[in-house]
């Protein structure tokens, strides 16, 4: 009869121990000052204190905590940065303390954090694969030879969207993210390996299409094993095993497509006028001594699934809302249908060579982009080594949240700042490139988006393109006064309730 005593003691002392250890640690260090916060639960901590929009209710508490706060997530310590001042502070003096990423459970499944560009350690492989991207593959002038490929991916979203539109019953609209998340699917898989992968007609593609949309939902989820690590072994929800399978699915079908090509090269066939991501990877030849001679070929397979999550659904949500603010603010609608009359004109298509003279369209994706910014932590970072931050001691290992939603509303950085004004950015030199730091939708600092040239070419050339082909309505039921303007966090956040809108083909 002792032992299931023994055991429930023991199995108390187990779960216990590592919170009472945090606990003392926790004691001893506050002595050196940590930054200030809500007190938490013993063991849980602040888990339960966020709610399901933690970027929303992180931002309601600085102004009785400040700029910088201090969480306990079970096991985990936290720092989060709330405001524009303290992310200045952060990107222009400690970039460097705090290079390192905190990495999920489900992105330890196959390694995947080791072969990956956006977790990789702050290091010799990381700088190799951010040389690869930033060099390589997204600089301008790759950028500028890949026009046409991003011009006919857009022409086949618009007539997706016409095709669809003219099956529509009236008064119901159309989900217009999932045709851009698409599209998107379809410009990386032609950026990175020269083919389609969206497409009914490839059993390849759209298993590749359906093994990475659930990675998106296994690492989308709060998962118990990362407040307590001690958890990792038992998997209490099943995300490692399911990231297990369908993250071994997917390279799996990516290491087909490397090995085709491989072949098509050695044989001398499909000779390409255009390199694509994959030949540069290829290609790559590093001195083997503190860079890999070669890229393996499951650090190949992981670059590639690598791109479509960084790119896809962050441009499609970022789409999304921004129709969905034009929708709500009429004005600022007839202004960018004006300007691309008068740039574009009624004859042809809007081209990325347009972008330059488009200043009010690409001052709303910059308003957009700063009332929703598609990652609202940016990637989670790490501190590498005890650094002492705004007079605040933050211990070794302390993951820390950029909360580029709170800051984006910082209302010490801009005025009347939950309103949707792109006016602000007309003649304003600031944008989303890393310097300013009150706008940081992509990041700043070295472990910045790799993709920025990218995502602003594509982004502004599909909104422009949407709003040049059609004029847009809400579906018969919503109103500009009765739209849900909620957003609910994944990967990316989102809208909570997806925009369903009515295109009407513009007449010349
Ligand atoms: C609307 C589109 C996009 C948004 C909002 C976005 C946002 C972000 C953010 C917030 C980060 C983390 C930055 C930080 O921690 O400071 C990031 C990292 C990254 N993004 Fe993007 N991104 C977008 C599109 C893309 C595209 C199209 C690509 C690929 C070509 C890409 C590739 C990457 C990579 C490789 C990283 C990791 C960089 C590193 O750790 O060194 N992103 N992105």
């Amino acid at each position: 009869m002792e032992w299931p005593l023994n055991f429930v003691v023991c199995l108390f002392i187990i779960l216990l121990s590592p919170a009472l250890l945090l606990l003392l640690h926790r004691r001893k260090s506050s002595r050196k000052r940590l930054p200030p916060g809500p007190p938490g639960w013993p063991i849980f901590g602040n888990m339960f204190d966020l709610g399901a929009m933690p970027h929303r209710t992180l931002a309601g508490l600085r102004p009785k905590y400040g700029d910088v706060i201090w969480l306990r997530m079970g096991a985990t310590k936290t720092m989060a940065i709330l405001s524009a001042k303290a992310a200045t502070e952060f990107f222009k003096h400690h970039d460097l303390s705090f290079a390192e990423r905190t990495v999920t459970e489900t992105m330890r499944a196959h390694d995947y954090n080791h072969g990956s560009l956006a977790l990789a350690p702050y290091g010799p492989y990381w700088r190799v694969l951010r040389r690869l991207v930033t060099v390589d593959m997204v600089v301008n002038k790759r950028i500028n030879e890949t026009a046409p490929i991003r011009r006919k991916c857009v022409d086949d979203l618009l007539l997706w969207i016409e095709e669809e539109a003219r099956k529509l019953e009236a008064p119901r609209g159309l989900h217009v993210a999932r045709f851009v998340f698409l599209m998107t699917f379809n410009l990386l898989g032609n950026l990175m390996l020269s083919r389609d992968l969206w497409d009914p007609q490839s059993k390849e593609g759209s298993e590749f299409f359906a093994a990475v949309m659930k990675l998106m939902e296994w690492s989308g989820h709060a998962n118990m094993a990362d407040y307590f690590p001690w958890l990792r072994r038992l998997d209490p929800q099943g995300l490692r095993r399911n990231m297990e399978r369908d993250l071994g699915k997917a390279m799996e079908i990516a290491s087909r497509f490397v090995k085709e090509r491989v072949k098509d090269r050695q044989v001398g066939g499909g000779e390409k006028i255009r390199k694509d991501f994959l030949d540069v990877l290829l290609e790559f030849e590093g001195n083997g001594k503190d860079e890999p001679a070669k890229i393996s070929d499951r650090d190949l397979n992981i670059f590639i699934l690598e791109i479509f999550l960084a790119g896809s659904e962050t441009t499609s949500s970022t789409i999304e809302w921004a129709l969905s603010e034009l929708l709500c603010n009429p004005e600022s609608m007839i202004k960018v249908k004006a300007e691309l009359a008068r740039v574009v004109g009624p004859n042809r298509d809007v081209e990325d060579s347009d972008i330059d003279s488009l200043s009010y369209l690409q001052a709303i994706v910059k308003e957009t982009l700063r009332l929703h910014p598609p990652i609202p932590f940016l990637v989670p970072r790490r501190a590498m080594q005890d650094t002492n931050f705004m007079g605040f001691h933050i211990p070794n290992n302390t993951k820390v949240l950029v909360n580029a939603w709170a800051i984006g509303r910082d209302p010490d950085a801009w005025d009347d700042p939950s309103s949707f004004k792109p006016e602000r950015f007309l003649g304003a030199d600031c944008d989303y490139k890393g310097q300013h730091y009150e706008l940081i939708p992509f990041g700043a600092g070295r472990r910045m988006c790799a993709g920025v040239p990218l995502a602003h070419r594509v982004l502004n050339l599909v909104l422009g393109s949407l709003l040049h082909k059609f004029d847009w309505e809400f579906d018969g039921n919503v109103t500009r006064e009765t739209m849900d303007t909620r957003d609910k966090l994944g990967i990316v956040v989102r809208k909570y309730e997806s925009l369903m809108v009515v295109p009407k083909k513009c007449v010349a």
